[in-house]
């Protein structure tokens, strides 16, 4: 889908379902399969089939026949409460003025910088002062009033067109509906962010977490995903919050300057920040000073901050000043460094790979580092182990590396309690005992047996993986499940599971049984490179299946393969050669491959030819929005692929990471609501190296 996501499709198909006689019930059925397809297509896939309208007719139309069928209205997308991720049924509003972005400084350098280039703009060296506020981690909307009261609030979207959010945020205790006296009768747009305090995040994963269901990595996206509910009790269940920073014409307020105008809102009834670092500064080097303590303060505060920012405090100066296309030039959000947690390691557990690495894991006492939660970091391996020397009861320092991935950066010896045992790294499988193996100059160990059962679970959840064939609804739960009953002993098995076997266990419903047992119809026609990836086989990942599935168009045909054809494929050598030989040798696989080159149960479809390179982003999914500073879209592309990435167009769960430029349009918002890792430019350029 492109930056505008408010039409189902650019093209205006036909109905999908076109309105016909016939029985009411089957009707309905016929209506509600289709909108869900849809509601796939549209919300998870990104690739509507449909125009908007073409779909809201649908939908009625449904509606039209529960309404007079009340037995019909069963089960039905009409009362699904939960919106799909990434919801977008939501109506479209169009912002008056543009609701802008702000400039970063990322260095004292760069916050002098600013105040240079503030003055150069206004041919002035006269002294400035600025007034500064902690930059919220939330989501900015725009709330309207019109005669003192609240008419329509909306999302930022792309800065020209958000979503209408009226209703849930009439949820939001500390909004005003009504404004305080002194305010202004006519029109009012007042800005400000939305946002879930730390308390609150923690409640609501501690709650979700006991429910099983799926944890929000940090309050932002807990913020966005609780904001953009279709069904506003869901919204008013999570205690979201409000401060106000602005007006859409700021000359409204009839204040003279920033803090004047931050007085006005905060006498009309609005919340606004009061930590002490919402002030008025002398000048830079004050404002420099406010940044600094509040950086050393930001975990003490009830909030999620990522920054300061330093506006120019005297209102005149702004129209003078003005905005480029992105940003206004009066105002600038200098960033905090990315952040380093301090935790305490609970425990290390050694995990069995599906080719039987062994590798150590630290669980942790659960912190926020950067705004994500972490509670576990791999240690890797052996060696990296015993370099960091990390032992249960130690505490540790974390951080994320290119603000991404969890890392235990080094234990404080300061604080190592007395008599902490060194961490033992196992001589045998912790799963099924068998004697580890560590080879001459490798660096991990693993369990040699195949038919281990960690193994064995590890391989079945690969075989579902997105990578691999995509099996929705096959994770380590379900996967643990099928094993522990006997359903499944083989990956292979799962193509012969009826939706009866899979209601015979615990936690199965006809629904979710019905939804597995669709997927993995789905998956016996996937590319064939997925069936090899697949497979489990050591050292051929995505990027080598997709190389083999070019070369062999069956896995008949890749079984056969001599060294010498495998050898002869761009990329693959002799370990990986000699390990897809193995793999087809072992009488082990013979049963599994067996199942797998039956075409009454799989024809995998042929593989899609491109290649993409080796690198350390290999396989990951790039979606690019908004404008990069320090490079041009080409080159982040370039850059990518050159790492082994791709970039795709639209956003869905698929998304490995979201990088967002200045400006970053309706993706940004859809990957916040998914969930998905966004990348700023500065964690980007660390990701690419
Ligand atoms: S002033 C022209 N003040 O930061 C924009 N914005 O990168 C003027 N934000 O989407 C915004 N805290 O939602 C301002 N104290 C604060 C803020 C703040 C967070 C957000 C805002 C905007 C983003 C800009």
């Amino acid at each position: 889908m492109t930056e505008n996501t408010n039409s189902r499709a650019s093209s205006t198909g036909d109905d999908a379902v076109s309105p016909g006689p016939g029985n009411p019930a089957e009707r309905a059925a016929r209506l509600r399969e289709e909108i869900r397809r849809h509601n796939v297509l549209y919300f998870q896939d990104d690739s509507p089939e449909i125009p908007d309208d073409a779909y809201d007719r649908m939908v009625r139309e449904l509606e039209g026949l529960e309404a007079a069928h009340p037995e019909l209205a069963k089960n039905s997308p009409t009362s699904e409460v939960a919106p799909p991720p990434g919801g977008r049924s939501l109506n479209e509003v169009v912002h008056d003025s543009p609701m802008l972005s702000l400039d970063k400084a990322l260095s004292v350098q760069e916050i002098l910088d600013f105040e240079d280039r503030v003055k150069r703009f206004l041919g002035s060296s006269e002294p400035l002062s600025f007034y500064t506020m902690p930059k919220f981690d939330g989501l900015a909307v725009e709330l309207s009033y019109n005669d003192g009261g609240l008419t329509l609030a909306s999302t930022r979207g792309d800065g020209r067109r958000g979503e209408d959010i009226t209703s849930n945020v009439r949820t939001i205790d500390c909004i005003p509906k009504k404004l305080g006296p002194g305010a202004p009768g006519s029109a009012v747009y007042v800005r400000g962010e939305v946002y879930m305090d730390k308390d609150e995040f923690s409640r609501l994963n501690e709650e979700r977490e006991a429910a099983g269901q799926s944890i929000f990595a940090n309050p932002r996206n807990a913020a966005a995903g609780s904001l953009r509910q279709l069904d506003s009790t869901v919204t008013q269940k999570r205690k979201l919050k409000f401060f106000s920073y602005g007006l859409s014409d700021p000359e409204a307020s009839g204040a003279k300057t920033y803090g004047g105008l931050m007085k006005a809102l905060s006498d009309w009834g609005f919340p606004v920040e009061t930590s002490g670092a919402s002030r008025v500064s002398e000048n830079l080097s004050e404002a420099l000073s406010v940044f600094r303590d509040l950086e050393a303060a930001r975990d003490n505060l009830p909030f999620e901050v990522d920054g300061l920012v330093i506006t120019v405090d005297d209102l005149s100066l702004w129209p003078r000043l003005g905005a480029t296309s992105r940003a206004p030039r009066y105002a600038v959000a200098a960033k905090f460094k990315p952040r380093a947690a301090m935790t305490k390691v609970l425990a290390i557990e050694i995990q069995v790979g599906r080719t039987g690495a062994l590798t150590p894991v630290a669980f942790m006492e659960p912190v926020l580092v950067s705004g994500v939660r972490v509670a576990q970091a791999t240690l890797h391996n052996e060696d990296e182990l015993k370099r960091k020397d990390v032992r249960v009861g130690d505490y540790v320092i974390l951080q994320r590396a290119g603000d991404v991935i969890p890392e235990i950066v080094e234990v404080d010896l300061e604080r190592r309690p007395a008599g902490l045992s060194a961490f033992e790294f196992p001589k045998t499988c912790p799963v099924c005992g068998t004697e580890a193996v560590r080879k001459p100059g490798e660096a991990v160990s693993r369990c040699p047996n195949r038919s281990c059962p960690a193994q064995i679970e590890a391989r079945l959840i690969h075989f579902a993986h997105k990578n691999a064939l995509d099996i929705d609804g096959l994770g380590q739960k379900a996967a643990a499940m099928l094993l522990a009953n006997g359903l499944v002993r083989l990956p292979s098995d799962l193509f012969r599971l009826t939706a009866e076997d899979l209601r015979s266990l615990p936690r199965f419903g006809d629904k979710s049984a019905a939804k597995l047992i669709e997927a993995i119809n789905e998956a016996r026609t996937k590319s064939l490179w997925r069936f090899i990836n697949a497979l489990s086989i050591r050292h051929v990942g995505e990027r080598v299946s997709q190389i083999l599935a070019s070369r062999f168009d069956s896995l008949s045909a890749l079984s056969e393969a001599t060294m010498d054809q495998l050898q002869a494929l761009n990329d693959i050598g002799p370990e990986v050669a000699k390990s897809v030989l193995d793999y087809f040798q072992s009488p082990l696989n013979h049963n599994f491959l067996q199942a797998l080159m039956d075409d009454s149960l799989v024809s995998p479809s042929p593989s899609e030819t491109e290649i993409p390179a080796e690198g350390s982003l290999s396989g990951k999914r790039f979606v690019l929005t908004g404008t990069l500073k320090t490079m041009t879209r080409a080159e982040a592309k370039a850059r990518i692929a050159a790492k082994g990435g791709r970039v795709l167009s639209s956003v869905s769960k698929e998304t490995d990471y979201v990088v967002a430029g200045e400006a970053a349009g309706s993706k940004l918002t859809n990957a916040r609501s998914l969930g998905l890792t966004v990348l700023d430019e500065e964690a980007f350029i660390k990701t690419l190296g």
